[in-house]
């Protein structure tokens, strides 16, 4: 179901006409569809149904505490790569118990933090984090879980920036290596083995990737068990990827069979982090056009919004569909829509073709994953504000930063 229609022109979140949420709360503005977060969490739970799993929402796709405090209220646990976004899922409503800790750099700071909070499990991406999580855990009187991030050097196919488990990427331990890792963690006072994970990359759209990676994983936990090593847990990481332009994001029915075929008859409660799938299509990004320049060669539409609000463009060259809020009769123009950043990147989109005029909205399409919570405050711009649409309710979730604010931490020094 889209959640996203054209009503005589006019384009609704559910049943919001996108200009009265522009009208009311400014823009930028980040606007989400509670019902697309709830059909997307939906397809997850289907998938694994009959089987024992955990949905761990990637909360680097977004961050948002209303965004968390919906999917604790879906009995989701979440996927955390900071002792930052643990404060954002405590403070959510979010259960501790269903954490679990991924990323190459954590501090001992940071594991203090997760064990007093009592996590679910950390996945260890080196045999010097898992040193450091021994001694830190022993100094609490804790035993850490643990589950070991393997790379099974498989080429997800995606972005090189966002592909993750090739040989000459930074994360997990080769898989290789792995059970002399397990060896050594069983034999340590303080952490308890739980799992193992992997995840190869994000926007997948080929499921055969996560397929190849999984069985390389199964495998191992299977030559595991038989050394002794029963493992509770396997983590397949990340979500499937969603449609931005033509791409065909697999579908939830092939995926729910590859993952019930593999896992039948087996007894590990299967983790899945996504992130992506979860929001991205939830989410709309609302921006004013503020000018029209028409070059020699190259017209520009110029919006109030920016590579500092959304940076997929500018990091990625990443496609999202733009389309007019208001259909109009205009001739289409030929243009890239811009942002005022100074930086050439400062991009939302190049190439397209628009029926617009100064002064009316655009809206940035599945912009909910990796929007807001990659912003930044660059060029001194407050970051936009965030609302979830229901039905025809409207929250806001996140108020527009103030420039205020934004010097609050700060300092004029004399010397
Ligand atoms: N688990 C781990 C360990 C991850 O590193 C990631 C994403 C996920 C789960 C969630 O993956 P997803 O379901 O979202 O594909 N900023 C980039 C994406 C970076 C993804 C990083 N890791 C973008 O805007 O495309």
């Amino acid at each position: 179901m889209n959640h996203l229609q054209r009503k005589d022109g006019r384009l609704f979140l559910e049943e919001v006409a996108l200009e009265d949420l522009a009208r009311q709360y400014g823009t930028p503005l980040y606007a989400y569809s509670l019902a697309a977060l709830n059909d997307a969490y939906l397809a997850y739970e289907q998938a694994l149904s009959g089987l024992p799993h955990l949905i761990c929402y990637a909360v680097k796709a977004n961050g948002s505490l209303a965004i968390l405090q919906h999917f604790a209220r879906c009995g989701a646990g979440f996927d955390i790569v900071s002792g930052g976004e643990l404060a954002r899922v405590l403070a959510a409503g979010g259960a501790a118990g269903k954490v679990v800790f991924s990323g190459v750099g954590k501090t001992a700071a940071e594991m203090r933090m997760a064990l007093q909070a009592g996590i679910r499990c950390f996945n260890v991406e080196s045999e010097s984090e898992l040193e450091r999580l021994n001694r830190v855990a022993g100094e609490l009187g804790k035993s850490a879980p643990v589950s070991f991030r393997v790379n099974p050097d498989v080429d997800p196919k995606t972005h090189p920036y966002i592909s993750t488990g090739l040989k000459q990427n930074k994360f997990g331990v080769p898989i290789s290596q792995a059970p002399a890792l397990y060896r050594r963690a069983a034999e340590m006072d303080n952490v308890t083995i739980h799992g193992v994970d992997c995840h190869i990359g994000s926007q997948l759209t080929d499921l055969s990737p996560i397929a190849d990676a999984l069985d390389r994983v199964l495998a191992l936990a299977d030559s595991l068990a038989v050394a002794g090593i029963k493992l509770r847990h396997i983590d397949i990481g990340g979500g499937v990827g969603i449609r931005y332009q033509d791409e065909t994001p697999p579908d939830m029915a092939v995926y729910r069979e590859m993952l019930q075929s593999r896992f039948a008859g087996r007894d590990e409660e299967i983790i899945v982090e996504p992130g992506r799938s979860l929001v991205g299509e939830a989410g709309v990004l609302l921006t004013r056009i503020e000018y029209i320049k028409q070059g020699e060669g190259k017209n520009f539409v110029i919006v109030d919004a920016a590579m500092n609000d959304l940076m997929r463009p500018a990091l990625y060259d990443a496609y999202h569909d733009i389309v007019p809020v208001q259909e109009s009769a205009t001739p289409p123009l030929a243009c890239d829509v811009v942002g005022p950043v100074c930086e050439t990147g400062d991009f939302i989109g190049l190439g397209r073709h628009l029926a617009v005029r100064e002064g009316e909205l655009l809206a940035v399409l599945a912009a909910g994953a990796y929007g807001m919570s990659m912003s930044s405050n660059y060029n001194t711009r407050p970051r936009a504000a965030e609302v979830v649409v229901n039905k025809n309710e409207i929250r806001l979730i996140r108020e527009r930063e103030t420039i205020e604010g934004l010097m609050a931490g700060e300092r004029l020094v004399s010397w």
